[in-house]
């Protein structure tokens, strides 16, 4: 599958709606992902196939560190290498690379904590019972990106 990498706009927010409320129990309302696209700082990247919007990713810089805030993949596109696809233009992109990026994760998203650990993410930590829709811990999951 041919897999592109753009940024993120505005109207895709409809398909970014559905592939959010159906990767997650508590899904980020629309006005979340558009104030992350207001952001001048942030990065936000869509993954587009010939079939459309097939995933997104948003990062944004805190300090010194990157905050990866949310990565999804639509269901119909998984294991595809999708996820990885824009897992890899984040750490490539001239203004992560060379930095550390950190993330938290629920601990039951196994997939995900795959994913993450193999492009070098670890385990720095957990914030216990993080999220409050059902108190479950939160991993929180670090790497240092390599220089370009
Ligand atoms: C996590 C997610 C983004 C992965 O996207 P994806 O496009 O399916 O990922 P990839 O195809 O690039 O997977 C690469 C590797 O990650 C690991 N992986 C991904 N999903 C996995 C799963 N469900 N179970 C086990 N390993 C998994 C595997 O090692 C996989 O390689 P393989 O397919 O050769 O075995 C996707 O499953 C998703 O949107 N999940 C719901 C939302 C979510 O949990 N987001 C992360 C929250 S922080």
């Amino acid at each position: 599958m041919s897999v592109r990498i753009r940024r993120l706009r505005y109207r895709d927010l409809p398909a970014v709606g559905r592939i959010e409320r159906a990767a997650f129990g508590t899904p980020w309302p629309a006005r979340e992902f558009a104030f992350e696209l207001a952001k001048p700082s942030g990065l936000c990247l869509a993954a587009v196939t010939e079939d459309g919007l097939a995933g997104y990713l948003v990062a944004c810089p805190q300090g010194r560190l990157w905050n990866l805030r949310n990565v999804a993949v639509a269901t119909s596109s998984r294991r595809l290498g999708v996820g990885s696809t824009l897992l890899r233009a984040l750490l490539e992109s001239e203004r992560v690379a060379g930095s550390n990026v950190v993330l938290e994760v629920r601990e039951s998203e196994r997939g995900a904590i795959a994913l993450y650990e193999r492009f070098g993410f670890y385990v720095a930590g957990r914030r216990p019972e993080f999220y409050g829709d059902n108190h479950e811990d939160a991993v929180l999951m670090w790497c240092s990106s390599p220089r370009r």
